[in-house]
């Protein structure tokens, strides 16, 4: 059995599952940290990925490239046995491997901390955004604070002391020395704790081989959706390598199922623009850096952000199980609530995006009480196709108005074959009653859902005519 090596702050830890003095396996990197590292800096507020006070950065080898790659994530997210490998910087870092000197001076200078909990992971979320040479605008700050809550409300001081930074050249560049890293194993790495086994397979052979051997295991891979409080055995998907490639051809972009949104913002973004602005909105960064696309199908929310863009893009789900390998529509992946067309046994491998015919328009949105960290009352994704300024082809897809997401197939229809006019858009906005009958529950009634799907037909008109007519 494996004994899991990682570094934190430069210095090699070792830890062997099998002692009876080591952490469980489903403990947190937050845990871990201030009860078995006695490093208190980072801290614990709400435990479950809101409030970004326990962010660390978490610095591995490029999968593709080799190079060093440093991101933020939420410790109370992190499992331990998933730093296997990967060098974590926490706030107590010496300034060789993380320079966050000008921004703590920052914040001094700005008065920027007051009770402190949230200052920690608030400098390592700043300290991201300038070593990866973002814009110091207020607009992208915000964007990289977004999962990064102050309970004190100190956000004009935090802002004023990032954009009091300049472009400081010791945190992008210079002063920091390469990491080092545990040895690569490119093979299947087991933990095992009383009778527990936590498995990360390296390719598809392994994770099948996994299967047989630990069938009662089940497949994890960011572990901030349903499997966040899962305590049993486990199959980490996150390192599969089959599952982490993105594969672009004349007719299509595919993602592997254990890519990232921050992944999926980057590659989907350079052929759909428009998907950067509905992904900027999906969790925070922390979260973006663990969410899995496949997390998010597999767990057949009716609130999922995903869905609705694969139903708009008429995106093909290729599962694989001990039969081999079969492609299932988007649109018949979702069998009911929470329900999915997976089979005992089967893993879904990778997420087909057909690239877009000429003269389609896409557009999504999503309405939610707050902009960031918040699941949607309603989200949309739609494409439509025209010929001059007929529509000749028509996906609306909705996440929560129904028990699964779902296409307006009546609204669709109407909508086929005439103008794309607000007019139109307007008429076709009263059959969306004929498609759906949403519910009440505490993120909106069944009236507001409704009348919120009804103004995401006209924001569609919108999108297109803003960028449209008045050209
Ligand atoms: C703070 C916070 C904010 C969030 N914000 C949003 C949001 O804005 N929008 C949104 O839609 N969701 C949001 N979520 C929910 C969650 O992040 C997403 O649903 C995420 O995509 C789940 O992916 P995961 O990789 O973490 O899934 P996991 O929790 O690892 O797995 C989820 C389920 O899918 C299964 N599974 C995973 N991968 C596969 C696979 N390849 N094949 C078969 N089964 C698989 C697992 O067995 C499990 O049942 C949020 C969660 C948190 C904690
Ligand atoms: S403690 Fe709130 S995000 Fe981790
Ligand atoms: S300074 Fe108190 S939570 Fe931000």
């Amino acid at each position: 059995m494996d004994i899991l090596r990682f570094y934190i702050n430069g210095k090699l830890r070792e830890i062997d599952f099998s002692r009876s003095d080591s952490p469980p396996l489903s403990c947190s990197l937050l845990h871990y940290l201030r009860k078995y590292e006695k490093m208190t800096g980072t801290k614990e507020v709400c435990g479950k990925g809101d409030c970004g006070a326990c962010t660390v950065v978490v610095a591995q080898k490029d999968e593709v490239t080799g190079k060093e790659k440093r991101f933020t994530v939420d410790s109370c997210l992190m499992r331990l046995p998933r730093l296997h490998g990967k060098h974590i910087l926490t706030i107590e870092a010496p300034p060789q491997y993380l320079q966050t000197e000008p921004i703590r001076k920052a914040f001094l200078r700005e008065r920027a901390s007051q009770c402190g909990v949230c200052s920690p992971g608030m400098v390592l979320s700043a300290y991201i955004h300038v070593k990866n040479d973002l814009p110091l605008n207020r607009e992208e700050i915000q964007r990289s604070l977004s999962g990064n809550l102050c309970r004190c409300s100190g956000y004009q001081s935090i802002m004023d002391a990032i954009l009091s930074l300049g472009n400081d050249s010791d945190i992008e560049s210079g002063g920091e020395l390469p990491l080092d890293f545990p040895p690569m194993e490119n093979r299947m790495i087991t933990f095992v704790q009383n009778g527990l086994v936590y498995v990360i397979p390296h390719n598809i052979e392994d994770l099948f081989d996994a299967r047989k051997k630990y069938p009662r295991a089940r497949i994890a891979s960011g572990f901030t959706g349903s499997c966040m409080d899962y305590k049993g055995d486990v199959i980490d998907i996150s390192a599969v390598c089959e599952l982490l490639q993105v594969m672009v051809t004349s007719k299509s972009i595919t993602l592997g199922a254990a890519c990232n949104f921050e992944t999926m913002k980057k590659e989907l973004g350079r052929f759909y623009p428009y998907m950067i602005a509905y992904l900027d909105d999906f969790g925070s960064v922390q979260v973006r850096n663990q969410a899995t696309i496949g997390g998010n199908i597999s767990d057949g929310s009716p609130v999922g952000d995903i869905m609705p863009l694969c139903l708009a893009h008429d995106a093909v789900c290729v599962v694989c199980g001990s039969s081999g390998q079969r492609c299932i529509d988007a649109a018949r992946f979702t069998t009911g609530y929470r329900q999915v067309a997976l089979k005992p046994g089967e893993v879904l491998l990778r997420v087909e995006f057909p690239l877009a015919e000429k003269g389609t328009w896409f557009f999504a949105h999503k309405q939610s009480r707050r902009r960031n960290m918040d699941i949607c009352s309603v989200s949309f994704a739609a494409s439509v196709k025209l010929d001059g300024k007929k529509c000749t082809s028509v996906r609306l897809a909705y996440g929560g108005m129904a028990a699964i997401p779902s296409r307006a197939v009546q609204t669709e229809r109407f909508l086929k074959g005439k103008v794309f006019s607000l007019n139109n858009c307007r008429k076709a906005a009263a059959c969306l009653e004929r498609d759906f009958s949403p519910i009440s529950d505490i993120r909106g009634s069944a009236a507001y859902r409704m009348d919120v799907a009804k103004n995401m037909l006209l924001l569609l008109y919108e999108s297109y005519s803003g960028n449209h007519d008045r050209a």
